[in-house]
């Protein structure tokens, strides 16, 4: 079976008086695009936060690319590949997709500009 490129396995995260992450299995493989589906405080943005670095879970297993991790940042897991797109206020509209991705790693070409390819 191909090598998903993320897993969580029995991912925990609690918070007091609350368990929004009670051992969650989730697996995205190449090519594949998900959405997470969920009531507000379902814990979306937290298995999110989970998956950049944002937060540690209390428990539970990540692989990326077949590896073991433990992101200590969101930088490192940014830095490995990782990129969160927050939805609210920090979109720039006249930019593309692309570039909103990729809008604090714009490559650049030979000239220093940003490279349209
Ligand atoms: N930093 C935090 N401290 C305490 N409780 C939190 C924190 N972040 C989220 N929660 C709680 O965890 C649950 C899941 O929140 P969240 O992941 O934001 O849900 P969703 O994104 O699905 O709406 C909610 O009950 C929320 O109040
Ligand atoms: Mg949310």
């Amino acid at each position: 079976m191909v090598t998903p490129v993320i897993e969580l396995s029995r991912i925990e995260k609690e918070y007091p008086g609350v368990k929004p992450l009670d051992k969650v299995d989730f697996a995205v493989r190449p090519g594949e695009i998900h959405a997470l589906l969920g009531e507000n405080g379902a814990g979306k943005s937290t298995l999110i936060r989970v998956m950049g670095g944002a937060i540690k879970p209390n428990g539970g297993n990540m692989t990326y690319l077949g590896k073991p991790v433990s992101w200590q940042s969101p930088k490192q897991a940014r830095a490995a590949g990782i990129h969160v797109i927050h939805q609210e206020l920090a979109l720039f509209p006249e930019l593309s997709v692309a570039e909103n991705i990729l809008v604090d790693a714009q490559p650049r070409n030979g000239l220093g500009l940003i490279s349209g390819r």
